[in-house]
Formats: structure tokens, C-alpha cells, sequence
């Protein structure tokens, strides 16, 4: 398949789509854009649109980890953060769904996490953020579906990334249990066959399939209520 790549860092895209392009002839377009802005959405379609390229699989994959919403008290840092983890994703599904409906095909990935899979004590911003996209995959799956368009929520665990890097949380992943880790391509496989099947929700990783149930327990709610009070 083609590419479309988009992140703020161009030159990290074009280290990537080299070899993509050279080794496998994969047509790659880049376009740099930062989606904690509220006009990247519409920016990107154009661009596309204006170029002719029809996007048959959209991938909202971009995320980081959040700050604290009570004790980081710079709310315009928060405002950005929602922008991009939740209003983009929102923003790139009005943009580029309708086309799929059209088309009578198409395939949607938000990549979410297992964090929005129970509340807990803590930033108030990340897993809510996750949590908006497992419910409005799951709705906007249930909308679209009849029209060829599959749309599915990833929810990874720890998964080796840039991201705890960026984060500053490296101590934690280096002392955390190494099993709970898994490789990006573990992730990617399973969120591409899952949307393939038209799985509205995927929990990626065996682990974290076999926790999650017990994480949707009223139970576990009710433990991680005491453990907050
Ligand atoms: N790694 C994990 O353990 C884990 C677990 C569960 C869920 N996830 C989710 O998986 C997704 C991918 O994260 P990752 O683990 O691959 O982390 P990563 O290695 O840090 O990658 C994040 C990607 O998002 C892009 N990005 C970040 N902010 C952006 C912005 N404002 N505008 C445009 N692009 C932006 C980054 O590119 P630029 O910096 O160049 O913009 C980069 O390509 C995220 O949604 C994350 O929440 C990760």
C-alpha cells in the first residue's frame, strides 16, 4: 500500500519512508503537521485532496502522555493536549470518513490504549483521552459498518516506543516487569487483522486480553475506588 505519514518531525518521516520507497517501491507522501493545532485536520485533507490521494485506511495513531490536570495549572498546555488526542482524532474521522462511505470501502484505526479500560486515580487527562476513543470508535463503527467501513479501537499495553523516552518515565519501564512489554509490530498486526474482521474494540497483547475482563469488573472498579480513597 501507499503511504501517507504525518508528525511534526519531517525528517524522522523521511528516515523511515526510504527505505519504504526504495526497497519496496511503496509510494510515500509527507506531510508535517502538529495535530494539537486545531486547523492540521483540515490542512492535511486538502492538501490530499488537492494531490488526488484517497485514503482507504486512516490510522489516528499520534499520542503522548499527559500531564496533571488539578496540578499542572497551565490549562491552555492541557486545552493542546485534548486537541491532540481527542479532538484531532474526532476531527480526521468527519474529514475522511464520508470519502470511505462513498467509495463503499474503508478501514479506521484509533490507537487507544488499555488505559482507557478502568478508571483510576491520577493525571485525569491521558486515560479519559483513550477512553473518548474506545466509545466513539465503537459508536462510529456501529454507524458506519453497513457501508464498507470498519473502524477499530487499538488498546496496547507498555509497548517499546519513543514513548516513555518522551515521557521522562524511563526508570519506570526499566523497572517494571519485563513480560508486560511488548514490540510495535505485535501491536500493528493485531490492530490491522482486528479492524479486517470488524472488531469494534482490539485489547492488543495475550496479557492484556486475558487481564482486561477482570479490568471491566465491578470488582476491580470498586478496588481501585479503596485504593483512591
Ligand atoms: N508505547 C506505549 O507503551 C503505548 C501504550 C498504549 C498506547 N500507546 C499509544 O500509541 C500511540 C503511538 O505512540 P508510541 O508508543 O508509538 O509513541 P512514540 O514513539 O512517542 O510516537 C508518537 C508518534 O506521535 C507523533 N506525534 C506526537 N505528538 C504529535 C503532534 N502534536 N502532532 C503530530 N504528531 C504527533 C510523533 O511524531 P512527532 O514527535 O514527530 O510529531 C510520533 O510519530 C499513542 O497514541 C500512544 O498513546 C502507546
Amino acid at each position: 500500500m501507499n503511504l501517507v505519514l504525518v508528525a511534526r518531525r519531517e525528517e524522522q518521516m523521511e528516515s523511515v519512508a526510504e527505505p519504504l520507497r526504495v526497497r519496496h517501491g511503496i509510494e510515500t507522501t509527507l506531510i508535517g503537521a502538529d495535530l494539537s493545532e486545531r486547523e492540521a485536520p483540515a490542512r492535511i485533507h486538502a492538501e490530499l485532496a488537492e494531490r488526488g490521494v484517497k485514503v482507504d485506511y486512516l490510522i489516528n495513531n499520534a499520542g503522548a502522555s499527559s500531564g496533571n490536570l488539578l496540578k499542572d495549572r497551565d490549562f491552555v498546555v492541557h486545552a493542546r493536549y485534548l486537541e491532540l488526542m481527542v479532538l484531532s482524532v474526532a476531527h480526521m474521522c468527519h474529514l475522511f470518513v464520508p470519502g470511505m462511505q462513498e467509495r463503499g470501502f474503508g478501514r479506521v484505526i484509533n490507537v487507544s490504549s488499555v488505559a482507557a479500560r478502568v478508571p483510576r486515580a491520577g493525571g485525569c487527562l491521558y486515560g479519559p483521552s483513550k477512553a473518548y476513543l474506545v466509545h466513539m470508535s465503537e459508536e462510529l463503527h456501529l454507524t458506519v459498518r453497513g457501508d464498507g467501513v470498519n473502524v477499530c479501537a487499538l488498546c496496547p499495553g507498555f509497548t517499546h516506543t519513543e514513548f516513555h523516552a518522551v515521557a521522562g518515565s524511563l526508570e519506570m519501564k526499566a523497572n517494571s516487569p519485563k513480560i508486560l512489554w511488548y514490540d510495535a509490530d505485535v501491536v500493528v498486526r493485531e490492530g490491522l487483522r482486528a479492524v479486517e474482521r470488524g472488531k469494534p474494540v482490539q485489547i492488543s497483547g495475550r496479557i492484556y486480553r486475558f487481564v482486561d475482563p477482570f479490568m471491566q469488573s465491578v470488582w476491580t472498579r470498586w478496588l481501585f475506588r479503596r485504593m483512591a480513597s
